[in-house]
C-alpha cells in the first residue's frame, strides 16, 4: 500500500507519510514548516483541522487541545496519523522549517552518569553522525513505553554518532522508569531527530543568557557548549541561570566550569525555590533574578530558557511584556 498523501490546503503543499510517522513529523521530514514546539501533545502549537479523509488519534485526552479546540474539530498533528489520504488546514512558516531533517535510526545505550540525586546523563552511539543543533531535542522509542518520548541533548553534534540526554526522572513516569530501571548498556532504542526551534543562533551579535530549570538543563549546557565550540565566547559573555527547587537540585556548574573563560566570560548563577536555612545563595523564582543580575538592559541579549511550563511562561511574560525584548531575541521550546 502506498504511503497516505496529505495535503495542506492553506499552502498548497503536500508530503507522504511513512507508517510510524505522524502528520507533524512526516512534514518536518519533507520539509515543510509545521509549526509545534513539544512534539507530545503538551503545547498546542501543531494544531490542525480535517478537511477531508481519516486519521488515527495516539492520544485522545492531550492536554494540547482544549474543550473548545476539540469542539471546534481540531486536532494535534504530533498526535495524529493520516489513515489514507487526507487534506488539511495548518499553519506553515519559514521559521519551522526544520534546519537539519529529522531522521530515524537505531541508537544504542553506552551508560549513564548521575548528575543530581534525580538527573541522570543518557549515552547513546547511532551509526551516522550525530547531526542536530545545539538546544535541539530528539524522539526516543524505548523498550515497553508506547509512545515516544522528547528528550534534548546536552552535548553536541559530531561524528562518532554520540548523543547524550541529561533527563530528571518522573515519579510515575513511564519514559524514564524504563531509562532509569531497565535500560542496560547496549540496548539499542529508537531514535527521531533533531527537532526544536530552540536552537543556538550563531548569527545572533549579542551577549547570551541561558536560564535553565529542573531537567532543562540539558538544552542550556548544550546552548552553553555550543557557543563555546563556535568561539562565539571569545567576544560575547554568556549568563547562565539555574532555577533549582532545593539545595541539592542545583547542577550545571561543573559542565561549565570546564568552558574556556569560565567565570569571566561565563558566569554561573544558581537560584533556589525552596531554600531552607543552609543556603547562602540567591532564591526565589529564577526568571525574576535577571534584571538586576544582567550587566545591562534587558533588550541587549539573546534569550535561551528551557524547563518547566510556569518558568518559562512566567520568563517569556517578563522579557516580552515587561523590559520589551523583540520576539526574535528569545528562544524556547515548551514541554509539559
Ligand atoms: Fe503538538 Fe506540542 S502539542 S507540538
Amino acid at each position: 500500500m502506498s504511503e497516505p498523501l496529505i495535503v495542506n490546503e492553506k499552502d498548497g503543499s503536500q508530503f507522504g507519510q511513512m507508517p510510524q510517522d505522524t502528520i507533524l513529523r512526516a512534514a518536518l521530514r519533507a520539509g515543510i514548516g509545521m509549526s509545534y514546539e513539544c512534539n507530545s501533545g503538551g503545547c498546542g502549537g501543531c494544531k490542525f483541522e480535517l478537511v477531508e479523509g481519516d486519521i488515527e488519534t495516539l492520544w485522545a485526552d492531550a492536554p494540547g487541545l482544549s474543550e473548545r479546540d476539540r469542539r471546534r474539530g481540531r486536532h494535534l498533528a504530533c498526535q495524529c496519523r493520516a489513515v489514507g489520504d487526507i487534506r488539511i488546514k495548518v499553519s506553515t512558516a519559514s521559521e519551522y522549517v526544520p534546519p537539519l531533517p529529522p531522521q530515524r535510526q537505531g541508537a544504542v545505550f553506552t551508560g549513564a552518569t548521575d548528575i543530581t540525586h534525580d538527573i541522570r546523563e543518557f549515552r547513546f552511539t547511532t551509526e551516522g553522525n550525530a547531526a542536530f543543533l545545539p538546544g535541539q531535542y530528539a524522539m526516543l522509542d524505548l523498550p515497553g513505553v508506547g509512545a515516544s518520548r522528547a528528550y534534548s541533548m546536552a552535548n553536541t553534534p559530531n561524528e562518532h554518532g554520540e548523543w547524550h540526554f541529561q533527563i530528571r526522572r518522573v515519579a510515575q513516569g513511564k519514559g524514564t522508569a524504563a531509562l532509569f530501571e531497565q535500560l542496560r548498556p547496549g540496548d539499542e532504542v529508537g531514535l527521531d531527530g533533531p527537532y526544536g526551534v530552540a536552537f543556538l543562533r550563531t548569527d545572533a551579535p549579542r551577549d547570551l543568557v541561558c536560564v535553565a530549570g529542573g531537567s532543562g538543563l540539558a538544552p542550556m549546557i548544550s546552548i552553553a557548549r555550543g557557543a563555546a565550540e563556535a568561539g562565539l565566547l571569545q567576544e560575547r559573555r554568556l549568563h547562565f541561570f539555574y532555577g533549582a527547587r532545593t539545595p541539592q537540585d542545583v547542577c550545571g556548574q561543573a559542565m561549565l566550569a570546564v568552558l574556556e573563560g569560565f567565570g569571566d566570560r561565563i558566569r554561573y548563577y544558581p537560584v533556589v525555590s525552596e531554600p531552607g536555612e543552609d543556603w547562602a545563595g540567591a532564591s526565589g523564582f529564577v526568571h525574576t533574578h535577571l534584571p538586576a543580575v544582567l550587566p545591562a538592559s534587558l533588550p541587549e541579549f539573546e534569550f535561551y530558557f528551557a524547563g518547566p511550563p510556569p518558568m518559562t511562561q512566567a520568563l517569556q511574560e517578563m522579557l516580552m511584556v515587561d523590559y520589551r525584548v523583540p520576539f526574535e531575541q528569545i528562544h524556547f521550546d515548551r514541554f509539559f
